[in-house]
């Protein structure tokens, strides 16, 4: 074991070799060369960020999704990625007196958890789980039904007596959490009549449904295609501006959070915010914000070289789309081979859906593994870091899916392909040894 070279298959991470650093020195060095940008990149910039940013992003967006509305800058604010985001906008929208409860896809990205309590609502959280199409939104709409007839009397809060009235904000009584495509940690792709019910269900209970759209762009079909998310999928935060008519009020009812991490690198933590003009303002009010304007200013101006002189979109095409491809085929033959002869499943698999991308594989261990023995055993006698299932339900609640305290998250972007080959050879090791002793030594 000690001369076993550490695999890790949990981080999920851009492999070093995945970032453009030539590229983003070359902005650098434009963006410095340039009086006007550096100084309005070493200054405070504006509360939405920067200008020239926020519009390139527009276009960009627009490009790739081909909505039915172009987008415009006004729909786009600067953030400092989408974890920063995620504390602001719970910061600026939600109270802990009036918001009541907090529902998020399970299995579910566990470091959003804090933020959720950090803002509040410790102990408010609940898992809807998910199936092959996304979120199970009539599980979540009946949830909400029951919760709202539980909770009609409101708690008494001491004496807070909640976050002053602003122009610029509304409180919503709910916030829905989900990763729509190319989940983390499920790989899943919410499908299109999955999100129009979403947004209905949102409306219908004033929730604000906050998206992390952070993955859409690492996408890839077994058939070449120009462009495989494109305008058969749209983001929520789209059908949102176009259902029925539009949301009830200018807020809306969905927040896209975006970022470059995934993209360029997460030390760059730069990321946008998409919503209604009047959302994304409000946004762009919080505390934190109007203290400085909008976060990763100086870094905002060299992403914006690459936008402008399309490096950063020939990257996506040239390098992470076929590299992406490429190490998921390559994990995804590795467990075939190895996994499951051993009944291991796993998803998404490109026999069952035409849509793959993003960071993740999720499997599914063999009955009666369960997903710690298998991370112990990793660690202890591989040297392999695997995601436990389990870190991705909801803290507090009573996860009814039992499949998640079997499955594990096994990301293909980190390791090379080399070792994400190896990876899989010994964690197919592991689990025929586990289920060796089982059979000889079965519980009772
Ligand atoms: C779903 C999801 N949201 C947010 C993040 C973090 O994004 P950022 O680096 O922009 O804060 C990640 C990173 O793994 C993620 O998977």
């Amino acid at each position: 074991m000690a001369s076993l070279r550490p695999i890790d298959l949990f981080r999920g991470w851009p492999a070093p070799d995945l970032i453009p650093v030539d590229s983003l020195k070359e902005a650098a060095v434009t963006a410095l060369s340039n009086k006007a940008i550096s100084d309005a990149g070493f200054g405070y910039g504006p509360d939405e960020g920067y200008f020239p940013l926020r519009e390139n992003i527009a276009r960009w967006l627009t490009q790739f999704y081909a909505p039915p509305e172009a987008i415009t800058a006004s729909r786009i604010c600067i953030t400092g990625g989408a974890s920063q985001n995620l504390a602001s906008i719970l910061q600026v929208f939600t109270d802990p007196l009036q918001t009541k409860q907090i529902w998020l896809v399970e299995p579910t990205y566990h470091l959003v958890f804090r933020s959720f309590e950090d803002a509040g609502f410790h102990g408010r959280m609940r898992g809807i789980p998910e199936d092959e199409c996304g979120m199970d939104v009539h599980t979540l709409e009946r949830a909400l039904e029951e919760f709202s007839h539980a909770n009609d009397d409101k708690e008494s809060h001491g004496s807070y007596t909640g976050k002053p009235d602003r122009p610029y904000r509304k409180i919503y009584e709910h916030v829905i959490y989900c990763v729509p495509t190319f989940s983390n940690p499920s790989g899943t792709t919410m499908t299109r009549s999955r999100r129009e019910e979403l947004v209905q269900v949102a409306r219908k209970f004033n929730a604000l449904v906050i998206c992390d759209d952070v993955y859409d762009f690492l996408a890839w079909t077994e058939t070449p295609s120009s462009n495989p998310i494109g305008p058969s999928i749209q983001r929520l935060v789209n059908i949102d501006r176009t259902l029925d008519g539009g949301p009830a009020d200018a807020f809306g009812n969905v927040v896209s959070n975006g970022s470059f991490s995934k993209l360029l690198g997460p030390g760059c933590r730069v990321g946008w915010a998409e919503g209604s003009d009047t959302f994304i303002y409000g946004l762009s009010q919080a505390g934190q914000t109007k203290s400085g304007g909008a976060p990763s200013q100086l870094m905002s101006t060299f992403i914006n070289e690459m936008l402008e002189t399309n490096t950063l979109q020939e990257h996506i095409s040239t390098k992470l789309v076929p590299d992406g491809h490429r190490r998921y085929s390559l994990m995804i033959s590795a467990i075939r081979k190895c996994l499951t002869p051993l009944a291991v499943t796993f998803s998404p698999d490109p026999e069952r859906t035409t849509l793959t991308g993003g960071y993740y594989v999720w499997v599914k261990l063999p009955i009666p593994l369960d997903a710690n023995q298998v991370c112990r055993e990793a660690i202890d006698t591989q040297n392999i870091e695997l995601g436990n299932g389990g870190l991705f339900s909801v803290p507090g609640g009573d996860s009814r899916d039992a499949d998640l305290h079997r499955s594990l998250r096994l990301c293909f972007m980190w390791e090379d392909d080399e070792h994400l080959v190896e990876g899989i050879n010994r964690l197919a090791t592991i689990i025929g040894t586990l289920l060796d002793s089982e059979q000889n030594h079965p519980c009772v």
